[in-house]
């Protein structure tokens, strides 16, 4: 995802600019830039890779005079190679943007302004933008007005920082569909994509809404609507303090994280339950939770195997029908939805666009939203008509793993409460399950143990082709993550099954030295998938399975396998518990083959465009 950042007021602003790209680096991008302006004039620098090289350019080419306002960016590539000239910042005559987003509708854009003379040097939509604001400009408006009207024509999503050529004193930004912030300081204003971005600079953020244009000064920041109109928008003071605590110590941010998991789902699960801990007590709802006819989950990535494992608790436990699916067939599907359901987002960044969109088309469908984010003022949360935090902090890792598992934690509450609330559980078996959960984080606490396992059944199929998780209910799930975290930051190809299906085509996968990763905690499948492994044996898969103390006691057989015993816990906790040896599994590999852990090749943190 691309990152932006700008500062007006402060002399060191491009150095200001690059220290919030560096803050931004986790977000996942592939070339960067700064522009400054200066003399009349702005004037850019940008490099393909990583942020070193932009200073090791500024190095050989600083910026000959110092100056108060500057932009900078991070790309993620949509349109146009990651190469230098597709980087941001992109300048045309009068002025310079940096975007995040994609414009729709570039190419008409880009004809239309080519057939007035003005060229192009890039592949990139976002070069239409600093184009047509100019052709505006040239035609007498001011840059106010020229934004302005330019804005009206891009279709998409944007998030701007525009500079100008004669006017050192003014930064415009705006969005749409894209986050972008503006942070208050004292004599010196800022803009970014993450308010982490600029925390070093200022707790005090103001976050604009669609459409929303802000001219910067120094001193003063004016917030206009589409109509012309100024509008006020809350400033908020946040506490951003452990946003980057850096790595603590651990060799990556997903070391740091997967350990963090015990805490942060103990804090999630304080959070949503009652005093003595015997219940769980969710926020007021403007709707009644225990009469809405159908659910429906919606998400995308590891956020939706939070859904399907939610489907299976909530139908369980709570006996109303679930419907699940991914964003970005859902947004597009026309699914027709039942008079005052529930739709439910589940998205650790709160900005993903897919999930955004699904989010407004059930909104005109008359569904009640509800959201479950870890970011508590991006764009799903403030379009949610109620929103559940998880208690995860700052997730800087691009392999989602404490924000799954505090996903699950607080989904697992919020099904007992909607079950409790139907009546379909009674008050000793919501106290019971309750007490289950809370139990949780200390088990996951003796897993973390089991690091040096995973790490040495990591070198036995780091040099494979490609994996195989199976699992059943729930643990099917979890094999779908599994194979995600797998492909996602080692790059070797693999993929969950259910384990019934194996029979029904995937087996035919198996040959020698296939590493099959079985997830079977002891529980009334236990037995059928153990069954489902044996078969992978008997075709000379190289077996893996992980397990706990009761499965582990009631396999009889002395077979070549490897067996990873987790700790005994509840059905309920099942799922969570078993995700942490498929996240671990996924990091040694990765470890040990040398990829870039917290930022895989190709991948961003969070998916703003579609
Ligand atoms: C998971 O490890 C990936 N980072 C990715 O699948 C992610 O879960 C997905 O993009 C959804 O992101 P969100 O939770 O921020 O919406």
């Amino acid at each position: 995802m691309c990152g932006i950042v700008g500062v007006i007021g402060n002399k060191e602003a491009y150095n200001q600019v690059i220290a919030g790209l560096k803050l931004m680096e986790y977000r996942g991008y592939d070339s960067s830039g700064v522009a400054t302006v200066f003399d009349g004039a702005t004037h850019v620098r940008k490099s393909a890779g990583k942020i070193s090289c932009l200073e090791d350019l500024l190095k050989n080419k600083p910026f000959s005079n110092s100056s108060e306002v500057a932009i900078g960016h991070t790309r993620w590539a949509t349109h146009g190679e990651p190469i230098e000239k597709n980087a941001h910042p992109h300048q045309s005559t009068k002025c310079t943007v940096v975007h995040n987003g994609i414009i729709e509708n570039y190419l008409d854009i880009r004809k239309n302004l080519q057939q007035k003379g003005i060229t192009f040097s890039s592949d990139t939509d976002s070069e239409t933008v600093p184009a047509l604001i100019t052709s505006f400009i040239n035609n007498g408006l001011s840059p106010l007005e020229a934004v302005q009207k330019a804005t009206k024509e891009l279709k998409g999503a944007y998030a701007l920082g525009i500079v100008f050529d004669d006017t050192n004193d003014t930064l415009i930004a705006t969005r749409k569909a894209a986050p972008l912030v503006i942070g208050v300081g004292n004599g010196t204003n800022y803009i970014a994509s993450d308010p982490m971005a600029i925390a070093a600079f200022t707790n005090k953020f103001i976050f604009l809404e669609n459409n929303d244009i802000a001219v910067l000064t120094k001193d003063n920041i004016t917030i206009y609507k589409p109509n012309g109109e100024t509008v006020t928008r809350q400033t908020q003071i946040l506490d951003m303090s452990g946003a980057m605590a850096g790595k603590a110590g651990y060799r990556h941010f997903m070391l740091k994280e997967m350990h963090e998991q015990p805490a942060v789902i103990s804090e999630t699960l304080q959070a949503y339950l009652n005093d003595n801990h015997t219940a769980p007590k969710m926020p007021e709802m403007p709707f009644n939770l225990a009469k809405v006819p159908h659910i429906t989950l919606i998400a995308c990535g590891t956020a939706f195997y939070a859904a399907m494992v939610t489907k299976n608790w909530i139908e369980e436990y709570a006996k109303i029908p679930v419907t699940i699916d991914v964003a970005s067939e859902f947004r597009y599907r026309k699914a027709p939805m039942i008079n005052g359901g529930l739709c439910i987002f589940v998205s650790q960044s709160g900005e993903t666009a897919d999930t955004l969109a699904a989010l407004h088309y059930a909104r005109s469908q008359n569904q009640h939203i509800l959201s479950v984010v870890n970011s508590p003022n991006s764009s799903i949360a403030r379009d949610s008509d109620v929103v559940l935090h998880t208690k995860a902090g700052q997730e800087i890792a691009v392999a989602s793993t404490k924000a799954f598992t505090t996903q699950l934690a607080l989904f697992a509450l919020l099904s007992i409460e909607i079950a409790k609330l139907k009546g379909e559980l009674t008050n000793n078996e919501v106290k019971e399950l309750t007490h289950t959960l809370t139990e949780l984080p200390a088990k996951l606490l003796s897993a973390l143990d089991l690091s040096d396992a995973m790490e040495d059944m990591a070198r036995k199929i780091m040099h494979a082709n490609s994996a195989i998780y199976i699992g059943r209910g729930s643990l099917f799930t979890i094999a779908l993550e599994g194979a995600l975290k797998l492909k996602e930051i080692s790059y070797i190809h693999a993929e969950g099954f259910a384990a019934g299906e194996m029979k029904h085509g995937p087996i035919a996968l198996i040959d020698e030295g296939v590493p099959v990763i079985t997830l079977a905690p002891y529980n009334d499948m236990f037995e059928k998938t153990i069954s489902n492994m044996k078969e992978a044996e008997a075709r000379r898969a190289q077996s893996i399975l992980i397990t706990d103390e009761k499965g582990a006691k009631e396999l009889t057989d002395n077979k070549n396998r490897t067996v990873i015993v987790m700790p005994l816990v509840s059905d309920i906790l099942q799922p969570i518990m078993f995700t942490l040896p498929v996240q671990m599994l996924s990091y040694h590999v990765a470890v040990l083959k040398g990829t870039d852990v917290d930022q895989p090749r190709n991948l961003a943190k969070s998916v703003t465009v579609e």
